[in-house]
């Protein structure tokens, strides 16, 4: 797939089956993802790839965080929770590992960790690979950085599910940028 065809034809794909992206594809997602533009070269972007039982650990973080967040969490809740981190055969987890007081400031940093993630996202597809971005109370919850190995001041930007579409890509919507484009204002 061509690079204009893959950005104008990506659509999510929430349903997400076996089999995962392969070793191979794994690694040009994420050479792809080091492409992100980044001011000051500070490479914020942190990944962690999770396939197979790897996603356990990431199962156990979200179970903890149900169960801190909701005091009365059930073991249905619970489950639930747990379950989001294997609704698909792969997870890569996109950080922003900022540098606090720098002149590059820190929404700056996380935008380059959220390009990086986009970056994710286009060459998932043009790889055929179906891909979601999610986020959630989980991407701000400091216990939640903590566990997985972040510091309170760090971001994560996006839990990307990745693996082969379930069913037929959605339809792309029928839309033009006309509705975006602004004037500049007059004086
Ligand atoms: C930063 C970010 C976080 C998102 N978090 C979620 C999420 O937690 N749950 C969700 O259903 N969609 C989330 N989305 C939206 C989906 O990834 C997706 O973009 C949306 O469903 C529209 O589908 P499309 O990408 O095919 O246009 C998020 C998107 C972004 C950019």
């Amino acid at each position: 797939m061509d690079t204009l065809t893959a950005l104008t034809t990506r659509v999510s794909v929430p349903r997400l089956t076996d089999p995962g992206p392969s070793d191979e594809q794994i690694d040009l997602l994420l050479r792809a993802a080091i492409r992100a533009p980044d001011h000051g070269m500070l490479r914020p972007w942190r990944f962690i790839v999770l396939r197979g039982d790897q996603r356990e650990r990431l199962a156990d973080i979200m179970e903890q965080h149900a169960a801190e967040s909701f005091a009365e969490a059930d073991s249905c809740t619970l489950s639930n929770a747990r379950n989001k981190a294997l609704r698909a055969p792969a997870v890569i987890v996109v950080a922003a590992e900022v540098s606090e007081g720098h002149k590059v400031p820190v929404w700056e940093q996380v935008l380059a960790a959220g390009a990086a993630a986009q970056n994710i996202m286009l060459a998932a597809h043009a790889l055929g690979i179906g891909a979601m971005w999610r986020t959630g109370a989980i991407a701000e919850d400091a216990a939640v950085k903590r566990r997985l190995g972040f510091a309170d001041k760090d971001q994560v930007v996006a839990f990307i599910y990745l693996g082969t579409p379930a069913g037929t890509l959605k339809t792309l919507p029928d839309e033009t940028p006309d509705r975006y484009v602004r004037e500049l204002p007059d004086d």
